[in-house]
């Protein structure tokens, strides 16, 4: 029987928001037979018309979105602990654990990932400028794993060399340095493998001279090859397809946003970020003094910037990548911009 491809996956996209349940068969490869398959059916389904009738972005929205759990399962992910004054010689204690586990990433759709504290992304990391990070690392899964931080640091705590087996731990400490948004990362080999099945998340430091107040949000874009062939099948923020489509984000109009954007994306060269309907400004790697206006991002793998934005009005915002296969694929979502 033909292996479905990516393509394929897409132009099933339909049936995920009408029968997710017939997809997550395929997505696991149990049942082919239990969702179309036969390409020539494909590519009938695909075109551009007919996709955009059956999976409108009018319908993607609360309810019939197709996305997994409640309304605050991502709140650790999307809001990153609080921005800390900066203080000589504060420790930041954190603790990673590697485990194997089956997440659901979209409506009966199960991925068997690798994870930092069982969600992929792993948890937001903070601190500030010169703080000391300490994060204790223990491996509780069952391939050798690591822990590799973006940033300045010895190299005997850079998590390459440093490979932590099953049932092992080791404790990272370095002073936290740029100030920026930077990401972290298992680099155990082979590397693609242990980046795709989930083990990476987002790392905020923050200047000595803090950034204004705001509402700070954080996402990290990734992809999750579900057949295991090299390819991604869905593309979520913060990993479950759909998730701020069917739970839009609350913001309030005219109120500074600040979101922390990463991409750890494998198997394609690049992620996007575009925002409907208002503009932000983009500060690359949130270090230096440069801006750029804009309403759109790309980034590489590894890749990260911090976004500023206040909406000029009320009403449903679209985001999503600007790939708009990725788009139809899980990564959408909506700011829900309010007076109060
Ligand atoms: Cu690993
Ligand atoms: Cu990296």
């Amino acid at each position: 029987m033909a292996k479905l491809t990516r393509r394929g996956l897409l132009c099933a996209t339909a049936p995920l928001a009408a029968a997710p349940l017939g997809l997550a068969a395929v997505a696991r490869g149990r049942d082919v037979t239990a969702a179309p398959h036969d390409h020539s059916a494909h590519r009938s389904l695909a075109t551009h018309d007919q996709r955009a009738a059956m999976i409108g972005h009018a319908a993607m929205i609360g309810e019939g979105a197709p996305a997994v759990g409640g309304p605050n399962d991502l709140d650790d992910l999307l809001y990153p602990p609080p921005a800390l004054p900066y203080r000589p010689g504060r420790v930041r204690d954190y603790t990673l654990v590697a485990t194997d586990e089956e997440i659901e990433i979209a409506p009966g759709v199960f991925f068997p990932a690798w994870t930092y504290n069982g969600t992929v992304p792993g948890p937001v990391i903070r601190a500030t400028e010169d703080d000391i990070l300490r994060v204790r690392f223990v491996n509780a899964g069952v391939h050798p794993h690591t822990i590799h931080f973006h940033g300045i640091h010895p190299t005997d705590m850079d998590g390459v060399f440093e490979i932590v087996s099953p049932g092992k731990e080791l404790t990272y400490e370095f002073p936290a340095r740029p100030a920026g948004f930077h990401l972290y990362h298992c680099h155990a080999t082979p590397l693609k493998k242990h980046i795709h099945k989930g083990l990476y998340g987002a790392f905020v430091i923050d200047p000595k001279k803090p950034r204004e107040p705001a509402r700070e949000l954080v996402m990290v874009m990734n992809g999750f090859d579900t057949d295991a062939d090299g390819e991604n099948n869905f593309y979520t923020v913060n990993g479950r397809t759909f998730y701020y489509a069917r739970y839009p984000i609350r913001v309030r109009q005219g109120e500074l946003v600040r979101l922390y954007l990463a991409n750890l994306t494998e198997f394609d060269l690049i992620n996007s970020f575009h925002l409907h309907a208002d503009f932000f400004r983009y500060q690359p790697t949130g270090t230096g003094e440069h801006w750029e206006y804009t309403d759109t991002v790309m980034q590489c793998q590894g890749q990260r910037g911090v976004l500023e934005m206040r909406f000029a009005n009320t009403g449903t915002f679209m985001f999503h990548a600007h790939q708009s296969e990725f788009t139809e694929l899980g990564w959408m979502g909506y700011f829900q911009v309010g007076e109060d």
